[in-house]
């Protein structure tokens, strides 16, 4: 079983009432609750149709960002991370999460303290390491403790930036398979994933490089047709879903779910 890419469980939390709260930078409309349910339904949809068990947690109103349970964990193979994010209204999604991973990882749990912060969004796991971006949610005793921790299990990390005015690192990155990584031009530019095979995001498309590897699928969002026909030439078998809803909160496929 490739860790990276193959899972056997995921978690995502539907998304409440209150997402019309939810954090972004930039305001372009409220989301529709209606489409980003059904959107979200697709997509655990999706998750299912690879054989994967997906734990489907309900609404949780208090914390509008919640649907974006990405950012509260790092499931790795032998050891569950509990995030502390930099954003402050999402600090309490943790403790809402934790219990739910440790029904599966028991005592294998860990979790990143004051005055470190980091979110799962700046987080890639690939086949040889895990990079995470420094950003305006992930500080560098964020990124010190994590990397303590899973050096005990045996991984390593890699400090890498996330572009200037972007989220998240995986805003602008996907894992393909162990070795190929989908990123946008402006991200693979700095030079962070030298020695990997590179698929870059058309030009305009940008917004697509916030995809995911589910066992078979790669799922990405809908709308990019240049990326689609591109992963789908290099054989990934894709699947579309829609994230207008998401987009307007800074949302996209790897911040849906949890995979292990
Ligand atoms: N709206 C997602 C986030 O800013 O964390």
């Amino acid at each position: 079983m490739n860790a990276t890419f193959e899972f056997r469980h995921a978690v995502t939390r539907k998304p409440a009432p209150s997402i019309i709260d939810g954090l972004r930078a930039e305001d372009t409309g409220a989301p529709d609750l209606e489409q980003m349910l059904s959107d979200h339904a697709a997509y655990v949809s999706a998750l299912r149709s690879t054989g994967a068990e997906v734990l489907e947690l309900p609404p949780l109103d208090t914390y509008p960002d919640a649907v974006f349970v990405e950012d509260t964990m790092l499931c790795l193979p032998s050891v569950a991370v509990a995030m502390r994010p930099g954003a402050p209204s999402r600090q309490g999604e943790v403790a809402e999460m934790s219990p739910h991973l440790q029904a599966f990882y028991g005592e294998a749990m860990a979790e990143i303290t004051t005055p470190g912060t980091i979110e799962g969004g700046d987080i890639l796991v690939t086949g040889r390491e895990i990079l995470v971006g420094l950003s305006a949610r992930t500080n560098h005793e964020g990124v010190t403790q994590l990397s303590d921790i899973v050096r005990e299990h045996g991984h390593s990390l890699r400090r890498v930036d996330t572009p200037e005015g972007i989220l998240h690192f995986k805003t602008d990155c996907g894992l393909l398979d162990a070795e190929t990584i989908l990123s946008t031009t402006r991200l693979a530019a700095s030079g962070c994933f030298e020695g990997y095979r590179v698929l870059h995001v058309p030009e305009g498309e940008e917004a697509a490089g916030n995809c995911i590897r589910f066992n078979g699928l790669v799922i990405m969002a809908a709308g990019f047709p240049r990326t689609a026909e591109m992963l789908d030439a290099h054989g990934y078998e894709v699947v579309q879903i829609n994230n207008s809803e998401c987009a307007k909160l800074d949302g996209g496929m790897s911040c849906l779910s949890l995979r292990f």
